[in-house]
Protein backbone atom coordinates (compact mmCIF):
# COMPACT_ATOMS: atom_id res chain seq x y z
CA UNK A 1 0.00 0.00 0.00
CA UNK A 2 1.35 3.45 -0.69
CA UNK A 3 1.41 6.47 1.77
CA UNK A 4 -0.01 9.94 0.59
CA UNK A 5 -0.08 12.74 3.26
CA UNK A 6 -3.54 14.47 3.83
CA UNK A 7 -2.83 18.47 4.40
CA UNK A 8 -2.22 21.41 2.07
CA UNK A 9 0.53 22.52 5.35
CA UNK A 10 3.85 22.95 3.43
CA UNK A 11 6.09 22.54 6.17
CA UNK A 12 4.41 18.72 6.66
CA UNK A 13 4.46 18.32 3.30
CA UNK A 14 8.25 18.72 3.35
CA UNK A 15 8.62 16.66 6.51
CA UNK A 16 7.31 14.15 5.30
CA UNK A 17 8.94 13.57 1.80
CA UNK A 18 12.15 13.88 3.68
CA UNK A 19 11.56 10.21 5.12
CA UNK A 20 11.28 8.71 1.89
CA UNK A 21 8.15 6.85 2.09
CA UNK A 22 5.66 9.48 0.72
CA UNK A 23 3.68 8.79 -2.76
CA UNK A 24 1.31 11.73 -3.01
CA UNK A 25 -0.31 14.72 -1.34
CA UNK A 26 -4.16 15.15 -1.61
CA UNK A 27 -6.00 18.44 -0.01
CA UNK A 28 -9.25 19.79 0.23
CA UNK A 29 -10.86 23.04 0.61
CA UNK A 30 -10.66 22.64 4.24
CA UNK A 31 -7.44 21.76 4.38
CA UNK A 32 -6.21 24.74 2.36
CA UNK A 33 -8.33 26.69 4.34
CA UNK A 34 -6.45 25.79 7.44
CA UNK A 35 -3.21 27.18 6.07
CA UNK A 36 -4.69 30.55 6.15
CA UNK A 37 -4.76 31.07 2.66
CA UNK A 38 -6.27 33.57 0.98
CA UNK A 39 -8.48 32.44 -2.64
CA UNK A 40 -5.83 34.55 -4.96
CA UNK A 41 -3.12 32.43 -3.98
CA UNK A 42 -4.68 28.91 -3.90
CA UNK A 43 -3.22 27.95 -7.20
CA UNK A 44 0.38 29.17 -6.72
CA UNK A 45 0.15 26.97 -3.02
CA UNK A 46 -0.82 23.99 -5.27
CA UNK A 47 1.88 24.76 -7.90
CA UNK A 48 4.68 25.22 -4.49
CA UNK A 49 3.00 21.95 -3.20
CA UNK A 50 3.50 19.94 -6.58
CA UNK A 51 7.23 21.51 -6.90
CA UNK A 52 7.90 19.34 -3.23
CA UNK A 53 6.74 16.91 -4.37
CA UNK A 54 9.12 16.40 -6.94
CA UNK A 55 6.13 14.80 -9.87
CA UNK A 56 4.29 12.60 -7.06
CA UNK A 57 0.54 13.28 -7.62
CA UNK A 58 -1.21 16.50 -5.71
CA UNK A 59 -4.85 16.19 -5.51
CA UNK A 60 -6.16 19.97 -5.95
CA UNK A 61 -10.41 20.07 -5.29
CA UNK A 62 -12.24 21.93 -7.76
CA UNK A 63 -14.89 24.14 -5.69
CA UNK A 64 -17.00 24.42 -9.39
CA UNK A 65 -20.33 22.72 -9.05
CA UNK A 66 -21.66 22.86 -12.37
CA UNK A 67 -20.06 19.72 -14.96
CA UNK A 68 -18.77 22.64 -17.60
CA UNK A 69 -17.17 24.69 -14.66
CA UNK A 70 -15.89 21.52 -13.34
CA UNK A 71 -14.24 20.93 -16.92
CA UNK A 72 -12.74 24.19 -17.23
CA UNK A 73 -11.62 24.43 -13.43
CA UNK A 74 -10.04 20.76 -13.65
CA UNK A 75 -8.31 21.63 -17.14
CA UNK A 76 -6.94 25.07 -15.05
CA UNK A 77 -5.61 22.87 -12.42
CA UNK A 78 -4.12 20.28 -14.15
CA UNK A 79 -2.30 22.80 -16.37
CA UNK A 80 -0.31 24.47 -13.27
CA UNK A 81 1.70 21.29 -13.01
CA UNK A 82 2.34 18.04 -14.78
CA UNK A 83 1.52 15.94 -11.20
CA UNK A 84 -1.99 18.02 -10.75
CA UNK A 85 -4.73 15.48 -9.91
CA UNK A 86 -7.85 17.20 -10.11
CA UNK A 87 -10.52 16.64 -7.22
CA UNK A 88 -14.04 16.04 -7.47
CA UNK A 89 -16.58 15.54 -4.95
CA UNK A 90 -19.42 12.75 -6.54
CA UNK A 91 -22.24 13.91 -8.21
CA UNK A 92 -24.01 13.90 -11.19
CA UNK A 93 -22.18 16.95 -12.30
CA UNK A 94 -18.87 15.74 -11.59
CA UNK A 95 -19.48 12.00 -13.30
CA UNK A 96 -19.68 13.72 -16.12
CA UNK A 97 -16.78 16.13 -15.78
CA UNK A 98 -15.11 13.07 -15.29
CA UNK A 99 -15.37 11.63 -17.91
CA UNK A 100 -14.82 14.55 -20.31
CA UNK A 101 -11.49 15.76 -18.07
CA UNK A 102 -10.71 11.76 -18.62
CA UNK A 103 -10.98 11.57 -22.21
CA UNK A 104 -9.14 14.68 -22.50
CA UNK A 105 -6.02 12.68 -20.43
CA UNK A 106 -6.57 14.77 -16.77
CA UNK A 107 -6.29 12.18 -13.78
CA UNK A 108 -9.16 13.01 -11.48
CA UNK A 109 -9.66 11.53 -7.71
CA UNK A 110 -13.23 11.06 -6.83
CA UNK A 111 -13.56 12.24 -3.43
CA UNK A 112 -16.59 12.53 -0.65
CA UNK A 113 -17.55 8.85 -1.73
CA UNK A 114 -18.78 6.58 1.05
CA UNK A 115 -21.07 3.72 -0.82
CA UNK A 116 -19.87 1.26 -3.36
CA UNK A 117 -22.41 2.30 -5.95
CA UNK A 118 -20.56 5.85 -6.11
CA UNK A 119 -17.11 4.13 -6.42
CA UNK A 120 -18.56 2.35 -9.02
CA UNK A 121 -19.84 5.08 -10.99
CA UNK A 122 -16.75 7.18 -10.31
CA UNK A 123 -14.69 4.37 -11.71
CA UNK A 124 -16.70 3.87 -14.69
CA UNK A 125 -16.59 7.80 -15.72
CA UNK A 126 -13.09 7.12 -15.89
CA UNK A 127 -11.69 8.26 -12.62
CA UNK A 128 -8.27 7.72 -11.53
CA UNK A 129 -8.54 7.91 -8.14
CA UNK A 130 -11.27 6.91 -6.11
CA UNK A 131 -11.64 8.13 -2.38
CA UNK A 132 -13.79 6.24 0.36
CA UNK A 133 -13.41 8.28 3.79
CA UNK A 134 -13.27 6.16 6.69
CA UNK A 135 -13.26 8.07 9.65
CA UNK A 136 -16.20 10.01 8.66
CA UNK A 137 -18.41 7.50 8.96
CA UNK A 138 -17.49 6.13 12.16
CA UNK A 139 -18.15 9.76 13.69
CA UNK A 140 -21.20 8.63 12.94
CA UNK A 141 -21.50 5.69 14.79
CA UNK A 142 -21.47 3.27 11.66
CA UNK A 143 -18.29 1.30 10.62
CA UNK A 144 -16.08 3.05 7.95
CA UNK A 145 -13.47 0.11 7.81
CA UNK A 146 -16.81 -2.50 6.70
CA UNK A 147 -17.72 0.65 4.80
CA UNK A 148 -14.19 1.07 2.86
CA UNK A 149 -13.89 -3.09 2.85
CA UNK A 150 -17.32 -3.49 0.57
CA UNK A 151 -15.99 -0.42 -2.17
CA UNK A 152 -12.68 -2.37 -2.31
CA UNK A 153 -13.99 -5.37 -2.72
CA UNK A 154 -16.71 -4.32 -5.35
CA UNK A 155 -14.13 -2.33 -7.10
CA UNK A 156 -11.51 -5.25 -7.29
CA UNK A 157 -14.23 -7.86 -8.96
CA UNK A 158 -13.79 -5.20 -12.22
CA UNK A 159 -11.41 -4.32 -14.79
CA UNK A 160 -12.77 -0.46 -15.46
CA UNK A 161 -10.06 -0.31 -18.79
CA UNK A 162 -8.07 2.72 -16.93
CA UNK A 163 -5.71 2.92 -13.81
CA UNK A 164 -8.19 3.24 -10.84
CA UNK A 165 -6.52 3.60 -7.43
CA UNK A 166 -8.83 3.93 -4.18
CA UNK A 167 -6.91 5.89 -1.75
CA UNK A 168 -8.70 5.16 1.53
CA UNK A 169 -9.40 8.65 3.00
CA UNK A 170 -10.38 10.58 6.27
CA UNK A 171 -7.85 8.19 8.34
CA UNK A 172 -7.77 8.98 11.75
CA UNK A 173 -5.16 6.49 13.08
CA UNK A 174 -2.57 3.65 12.67
CA UNK A 175 -5.59 1.23 13.13
CA UNK A 176 -7.34 3.10 10.07
CA UNK A 177 -3.94 2.56 8.17
CA UNK A 178 -3.83 -1.34 8.93
CA UNK A 179 -7.20 -1.96 7.96
CA UNK A 180 -6.93 -0.08 4.61
CA UNK A 181 -3.74 -2.19 3.75
CA UNK A 182 -5.50 -5.77 4.87
CA UNK A 183 -8.27 -5.37 2.88
CA UNK A 184 -6.40 -4.10 -0.56
CA UNK A 185 -6.75 -0.13 -0.55
CA UNK A 186 -4.07 0.78 -2.98
CA UNK A 187 -3.54 4.10 -0.83
CA UNK A 188 -4.17 5.73 2.51
CA UNK A 189 -3.85 9.49 2.67
CA UNK A 190 -2.87 10.51 5.93
CA UNK A 191 -2.66 13.18 8.26
CA UNK A 192 0.55 14.12 9.53
CA UNK A 193 -0.17 13.68 13.27
CA UNK A 194 -1.70 10.13 12.37
CA UNK A 195 1.23 9.54 10.07
CA UNK A 196 3.94 10.42 13.03
CA UNK A 197 1.65 7.67 15.15
CA UNK A 198 2.55 5.40 12.13
CA UNK A 199 5.85 5.28 12.89
CA UNK A 200 5.20 5.46 16.52
CA UNK A 201 4.98 2.14 19.27
CA UNK A 202 5.52 2.30 22.62
CA UNK A 203 7.78 -1.21 22.60
CA UNK A 204 9.75 0.33 20.10
CA UNK A 205 10.09 3.23 22.32
CA UNK A 206 10.63 1.21 25.09
CA UNK A 207 13.14 -1.15 23.23
CA UNK A 208 15.53 1.93 21.76
CA UNK A 209 15.82 3.35 25.48
CA UNK A 210 16.84 -0.53 26.84
CA UNK A 211 19.05 -0.09 23.34
CA UNK A 212 20.93 2.98 24.79
CA UNK A 213 21.16 2.16 28.32
CA UNK A 214 22.76 -0.76 27.70
CA UNK A 215 25.06 0.80 24.91
CA UNK A 216 26.26 3.05 27.43
CA UNK A 217 27.28 0.57 29.93
CA UNK A 218 29.25 -1.07 27.09
CA UNK A 219 30.98 2.31 26.32
CA UNK A 220 31.65 3.04 30.32
CA UNK A 221 33.33 -1.02 30.68
C1 LIG B 1 -8.98 13.33 1.41
O1 LIG B 1 -8.94 13.35 0.21
C2 LIG B 1 -10.13 13.85 2.19
O2 LIG B 1 -10.53 15.12 1.75
C3 LIG B 1 -9.78 13.86 3.66
O3 LIG B 1 -9.14 12.63 3.97
C4 LIG B 1 -10.96 14.11 4.56
O4 LIG B 1 -10.53 13.90 5.89
P1 LIG B 1 -11.43 14.38 7.11
O5 LIG B 1 -12.66 13.48 7.11
O6 LIG B 1 -10.58 14.18 8.32
O7 LIG B 1 -11.80 15.82 6.87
Amino acid sequence: MKFFIDTADLDEIREAMSWGALSGVTTNPSLYAKTGGKLADFEQHMVKICEICEGLPVSAESTATTTQEMVEEGKRLAGLAPNVVVKLPIGVESLAATKTLAEDGVAVNMTLVFSAPQALLAARAGARYISPFVGRVDDIGSDGVASLEEIVRCIHNYDFGHECEIIAASIRSPYHVTAAALMGADIATVPFGALKNCVKHPLTAEGLAKFEADWEKVKNA
